[in-house]
């Protein structure tokens, strides 16, 4: 059930133009006087060749009203639509309960693939709060186009090689493999990093001793491939611990390493396409020569693209190159993301214009999804924060506040120390994460932990304790929601706009994955459940003791927005609780 797509589908005949076209357009307006959608006329001004008001009061006169929709007004550009709240009710609250969890889906994406390119830390780096970004983003629009019929393949490209690994190996010679007592392999790992890079910063020689073991493991030299193994084992099981913590799970994990039998080819089918050039020795390709042959009015990219240094080593983007190429291959997908923070933007302008030159099938479909930074994190020496520090900080920082307040004293005296435990790692980690997607995903996103965990704020904790408190009436309702209810009891101005917003989940998912935003369907998740304890506060919304009519009516609503919450919250990687 789709109702912004049922009321485009009643406009498109008035209007003469394809219901797609019309979905996209489709507002709610703030101000629910107004109508309880809006058709802005704004940009059908261009096609229809007319102004924006008169658009609007042709489609009034020619709009033609449906059960569902029941009138159509032109409000200067606008084209204000009022449907029949029961009859909204009657076709959605029977289609979410027929569809449960998976309710928001839809087909559109059969027969299409999407690679999402996302986490992807760095080996004998720390996994870093970029990273968890991109991990949460990443996982999000994974989720997302699945939900939406797409085949999903998501790649963890991990940072396995690079010149990090000649200077951490010099350390590990110098300072010993094996971690302290009482030290994880990971922290350790990174002492020497933080340690070793000190040195070479004040001392070249130790640089250089880094570049020579670096290129020791170029050539392939056994015992350093082995100790490159062993750097590349100790990091994976670190971030296999997060991933677990967040339900992340890849369909891929190929190391920038995976491809370095490749990277010739890769470079070569460049100089067949005349691209090749030699900088001072280095082999590049001049963006900014041929960029206009790509068309599309791209701004003009002035820095070359480097895929060789002098010396013969590659880098960075010479493997993204040959990735590239790889998944075009391999996946032949429609979209390539990557999740990748903004400061690497001109990269990706350069490996896309690249891929595009060199006429990669699905190039079109490359889109670099930036974020931007964290704001208030607190962070150890080097600016590193340890994620999994945080993530545990959060379990144990949600179970104090929830132990404090008076709110879940049943809970803790009915559940089980490990259900209860099992419910604070829930409660953390969906506030941590849900704190990263609430807001456009370019924006910095701001850290502070009362904030996030607050359970009346715009937080994960306020939509987990929401979606417990729905799950908590259906169980003392002690019956299932009915397919057939009264629908007109939820035609009234308190439960109407829950029904209407209920409705809003598929337009929200679709969205999300167009533009690359997760962001939409937590905004519209937090708009919902406000919506709901609005009507709560005003009058105490008694569902189980409703008479008969009511009550089926409302519990029907009451399912229907649970599993809406539910579905949207396991989206974005926020469990729904079904106590707390
Ligand atoms: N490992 C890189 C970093 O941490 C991110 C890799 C992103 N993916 C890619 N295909 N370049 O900066």
């Amino acid at each position: 059930m789709d109702l912004v797509r049922t009321v485009a589908e009643a406009l498109a005949g008035a209007a003469g133009l394809p219901c797609e076209d019309l979905e996209g357009l489709l507002e709610v307006p703030r101000d629910e006087a107004l109508g309880d959608y809006a058709l802005p006329c704004f940009t059908l001004a261009r096609r229809l060749r007319k102004a924006p008001p008169a658009i609007a009061s042709s489609l009034a006169r020619a709009f033609r009203p449906t059960a569902l929709v029941r009138e159509a007004r032109a409000v200067g550009p606008y084209l204000n639509l009022r449907l029949d709240a029961a009859a909204v009710a009657a076709v959605v609250l029977p289609a979410v309960l027929e569809a449960g969890e998976d309710y928001g889906g839809s087909r559109e994406g059969a027969g299409r693939t999407v690679v999402v390119d996302y986490s992807s830390p760095n080996i004998a780096k720390p996994f870093g709060i970029g990273h968890l970004r991109s991990t949460v983003i990443g996982a999000a629009l994974c989720r997302i186009h699945r939900r939406l019929g797409w085949r999903v393949v998501g790649v963890n490209h991990l940072g396995d090689w690079g010149t990090q690994f000649g200077l951490l190996n010099v350390a590990r010679e110098r300072y010993g493999r094996e971690p302290p007592p009482g030290v994880d392999p990971l922290h350790h790992l990174l002492g020497l990093y933080v340690r070793i890079h000190r040195e070479a910063e004040a001392d070249p020689s130790v640089a250089e001793a880094g570049r020579a073991w670096f290129r020791g493991l170029e050539a392939g030299e056994p015992a350093r491939l082995a100790a490159w193994r062993e750097c590349v084992a100790t990091s994976v099981a670190e971030f296999d611990r997060i991933y677990r913590l967040l339900g992340v799970d890849f369909e891929e994990t190929r190391g920038e390493s995976s491809y370095n039998d490749r990277l010739e080819a890769a470079v070569q089918r460049v100089r067949e396409a005349g691209l090749l050039a030699t900088s001072e020795g280095a082999q590049v390709v001049d963006l900014a020569a041929h960029v206009e042959r790509l068309g599309g009015g791209e701004p003009p990219i002035e820095e070359p693209i480097l895929l060789r240094k002098a010396d013969g080593a590659t880098l960075y983007a010479t493997r993204d190159l040959a990735a590239v190429l790889y998944r075009a291959e391999v996946h032949r997908f429609e979209r390539c993301l990557y999740v990748v923070g903004a400061p690497q933007a001109l990269h990706f302008r350069q490996l896309f214009a690249l891929a595009r030159l060199l006429g990669v099938p699905g190039s079109e479909g490359l889109v670099h999804v930036a974020f931007g930074h964290y704001l208030g994190m607190r962070t150890r020496e080097g600016s590193i924060v340890f994620l999994e520090e945080v993530l545990e900080e959060a379990e144990r920082r949600s179970a104090e506040t929830m132990r404090a307040s008076g709110k879940f004293a049943s809970l803790y005296a009915e559940l089980p120390g490990e259900e209860l435990e099992a419910i604070a790692r829930a409660v953390g980690v969906g506030a941590v994460v849900f704190n990263d997607l609430k807001n456009r995903r370019i924006k910095d996103v701001e850290f502070d932990w009362d904030r996030i965990l607050a359970f009346d704020g715009e937080t994960g904790p306020y939509l987990q304790y929401t979606h417990a408190r729905l799950a908590s009436i259906l169980r003392r309702a002690g019956e299932g929601p009915p397919r057939e209810a009264a629908w007109g009891e939820c035609a009234d101005e308190r439960v109407a706009p829950v029904v209407r917003r209920i409705a809003g989940l598929p337009a929200a998912v679709r969205r999300a994955a167009a533009d690359h935003e997760p962001s939409i369907v937590a905004g519209y998740l937090l708009d919902l459940a406000q919506s709901w304890n609005r009507v709560e506060r005003q009058e105490g919304m008694k569902v189980i003791d409703a008479p008969p009519a009511r009550r089926g009516a409302l519990l029907a609503v009451v399912a229907a927005l649970r599993m809406t919450l539910a579905s949207g919250l396991s989206l974005l990687g926020v469990r729904p609780l079904a106590r707390m």
